[in-house]
């Protein structure tokens, strides 16, 4: 049987697997648009901007990081304080068991509990996955970027997925 797996806030000693777990998709994937690997200084830069209203979690399972996920400020113009941008990864070795999701949930619960109002999830639309995983949870498909991205030697197309919630 598979070890329980903990969903908790990261702590600063996460960083190093939140960073490899995230960089292998920056090399290999067009889930995010970063082309050049994370530094582990940018990282630890990327956690201190995130306070209470915008948490960083982990999922663990014996002893590894083996996801994350973050809610991380939409814009920085104040009017839209209560809106924030989820992230979710999972290593790429342990797809399809339900840590996504848990990760997911566990998000919405946080943001709920900060009083936001919208979460958006902006994504490659190449990404059938992270597209099938918001609509399980509800997020609406509001909007669409075409061409916006350019990678692997191609161009890719943003879609914006929305949940709203009863914040304040
Ligand atoms: C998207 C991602 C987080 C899903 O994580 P996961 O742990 O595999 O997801 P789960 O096992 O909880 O699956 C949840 C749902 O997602 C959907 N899903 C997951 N993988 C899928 C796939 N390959 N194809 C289609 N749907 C998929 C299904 O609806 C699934 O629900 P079901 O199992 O009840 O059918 C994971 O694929 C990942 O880390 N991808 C790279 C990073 C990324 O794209 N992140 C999103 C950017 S915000």
């Amino acid at each position: 049987m598979d070890a329980a797996v903990t969903i908790r806030r990261a702590r600063e000693a996460d960083l190093p697997a939140i960073n490899d777990i995230y960089n292998h998709y920056v090399l290999h994937s067009t889930c995010t648009y970063q082309e050049e690997p994370e530094t582990i200084e940018n990282r630890c830069a990327w956690f201190q901007q995130h306070g209470e209203l915008h948490p960083v979690i982990v999922a663990e399972q014996a002893g590894e990081i083996v996801g994350w996920g973050s809610l991380s400020a939409y814009h920085r113009r104040s009017a839209y304080r209560r809106t924030v941008e989820n992230s979710v990864y999972v290593h790429h070795h342990r797809h399809r068991c339900g840590l996504g999701s848990m990760l997911l949930r566990d998000l919405i619960s946080r943001a709920r509990e900060a009083g936001h109002r919208a979460i958006i999830a902006g994504i490659d639309g190449e990404q059938a996955a992270s597209v099938a995983l918001h609509a399980k949870f509800g997020f609406e498909t509001v909007g669409q970027l075409k061409q916006v991205g350019f990678k692997f030697g191609r161009w890719l197309d943003v879609i914006y997925m929305e949940l709203l919630l009863d914040g304040r």
